[in-house]
Formats: C-alpha cells, sequence, structure tokens
C-alpha cells in the first residue's frame, strides 16, 4: 500500500540549490535558500575522517561554512535524510558556527535501539531521539524563511529515512540514486526491499517536474557525478524501478545484489556518530572514542 502525499506540492516555490560534492565518501551535501529571504538549510553535511588513523577534521564542513558567509545567509535547519553509514554527519559543528536546528525523522528511535545494542551502549546512551532538536513524523511541516518544508517517509533503506520536499525540489537521501545508478541497499539493520519499493512509489506521486536531489552519486560506468534529476527522469529510466518494475522482481533483484555488497568502509565509525545526531562518543573520562563491536554487525 503507498500511503498517499500527507501534503500538496507547491511547485511556484523554487528554492536555490547548491550541491557540495565529498569525494571521499561520494555525498553531496546541500545548501538549501529561500529565494525571498536570506534564510537557507543545509541537507546532510560531512565530518571528514581518516578512520585508520582515527583522525577527524572538517574540510568538506568549512567549505559550506564559508560559503554560507560569503551569501550572508541565515542558516535555519540541519537536516538529515536518514542515519547515515557510509560518513558522519557534521551537523553539530555547523551548528556551532552558524546555528540552526538539527532535525531527523522520528524512527531514529528504532535505529537507536538497534544499533544502541549492537555497540553495547549504556543507559547514558538515550534511544529517544533526544541528541536531536527536531523529529519529523510523515507529513511534518517547518519553514525555511518563507518557505514551506514537508517530511515525507521513505523508509526502507532505514526505518528513520525521510525525504524532503521542499517546494519544487526534493531532497530523496538514500531511497534513489540517479536513474543510471537505480536504488540504495536495503539489507542494513532495519531495512526492507519492499518498504523501499513502496518509498519510491510515494516520492514518485510528486509531479513529474519536481527536482529530486541525491545523497549520493558514484558516477556509474565512468560518466561524471551528478546528482540532480526529476521524477519524471526517475520514473521513465531509473535501471531498477523505473519503467514500471513489479514490487516482486524489485524485492528479488534488490535482495540478491545486496547479498553480494560488503560493508560501506565506515559505517562503524558513521553510525555510532550519527545516532548521536553528530557527537562523538566519549569514553568515561570524556574523550572521544569509537567502538568496533567484533563480529556485531
Ligand atoms: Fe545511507
Amino acid at each position: 500500500m503507498i500511503a498517499p502525499l500527507p501534503f500538496t506540492p507547491d511547485l511556484s516555490v523554487k528554492p536555490e540549490v547548491e550541491g557540495f560534492f565529498d569525494e571521499a565518501t561520494n555525498t553531496i551535501s546541500y545548501i538549501v535558500k529561500d529565494p525571498n529571504s536570506d534564510a537557507c538549510a543545509i541537507i546532510d553535511s560531512v565530518m571528514d575522517i581518516d578512520y585508520a588513523a582515527g583522525r577527524i577534521a572538517y574540510v568538506h564542513a568549512d567549505r559550506m561554512i564559508a560559503r554560507v558567509r560569503e551569501r550572508g545567509l541565515k542558516l535555519e535547519w540541519l537536516i538529515e535524510t536518514h542515519v547515515h553509514a557510509d560518513h558522519l554527519s557534521a551537523a553539530p559543528y555547523i551548528q556551532q558556527h552558524l546555528g540552526g536546528k538539527i532535525g531527523i525523522g522520528a524512527k531514529i528511535t528504532v535505529v537507536q535501539e538497534t544499533f544502541g545494542k549492537i555497540f553495547n551502549e549504556g543507559t547514558e546512551f538515550q534511544r529517544d531521539g533526544s541528541q536531536f532538536d527536531r523529529l519529523f513524523e510523515d507529513g511534518d511541516s517547518y519553514r525555511i524563511g518563507t518557505m514551506t518544508a514537508y517530511a515525507l517517509a521513505t523508509p526502507g533503506h532505514t526505518p528513520a529515512c525521510m525525504t524532503h520536499v521542499i517546494g519544487d525540489a526534493a531532497f530523496v537521501g538514500d531511497t534513489l540514486f540517479m536513474p543510471d545508478g537505480g536504488s540504495a541497499r536495503a539489507d542494513f539493520p532495519g531495512g526492507d526491499a519492499g518498504t523501499l519499493y513502496d518509498s519510491i512509489q510515494r516520492i514518485f506521486l510528486l509531479p513529474d517536474e519536481t527536482r529530486l536531489f541525491m545523497c549520493h552519486d558514484y558516477g556509474p560506468n565512468g560518466r561524471e557525478i551528478r546528482w540532480e534529476t526529476t521524477v519524471g527522469e526517475e520514473k521513465a529510466h531509473n535501471i531498477h524501478v523505473g519503467q514500471g518494475r513489479t514490487r516482486e522482481e524489485f524485492i528479488k533483484f534488490r535482495t540478491e545484489r545486496d547479498a553480494t555488497l560488503s560493508m560501506p568502509k565506515l559505517i562503524i565509525p558513521s553510525l555510532q556518530v550519527n545516532m548521536r545526531a553528530g557527537e562523538i562518543p566519549k569514553d568515561p573520562t570524556g574523550r572521544p572514542m569509537l567502538k568496533v563491536p567484533v563480529n556485531g554487525l
């Protein structure tokens, strides 16, 4: 069952969208600006990590902070489309410099419950989403200057995945990749291929001309990196779900494909940091410290 859209899309609102590609993780972070004010949001920021050395840095985040300042913008929101497993969020770092509220899907509590167990977190790790400033339910709205943004629940890759729809632009996180990239895996704890298919069909309820912005691109077959497409393009050409591929076909394909994929290189640090809204966990003496659960994932 595809749940109907919980809002009416307004294509007359056209946010200015600037993408920032992170080469280390193939992530695209966005500055989304209200054309009628100085207000903006940042979607899916990235903190740099040299995992082998246990060293973090903020080159990518600093680029975005500099850009917000250069344009004289006011940062109102730091949005996470989901708990990323392949890069670390820089939301708290950016918030320190520019302000704004950090928001994620309310089902983050499910993700925290699952990975709180896997990482054997103590009772001091809150599983209620309280590390975030705002938890979005399906259909919730928020303002970016004069624009109204809507959170659309699109689970499947993870339970907390949300697509954020702002005027004629939608930020799909890892539900979809570019048409020649297909879709994201659905085999992480709490993921589900059928649910992902249904969520993609939900995105397809948006008008065909809606601009879609990807969270990742890997430049399949050697093409240059791209991150913007439309609902119409995805429906017509997506290699996993386009051209009316059925739910059963998708589940079979996705499940078989996922069985061949290795874990993302940064899944262990990413989950520990991102389920804390981008804060690095601390050991009992207060030093930043990450864990590796042996045979736990
Ligand atoms: Fe992801």
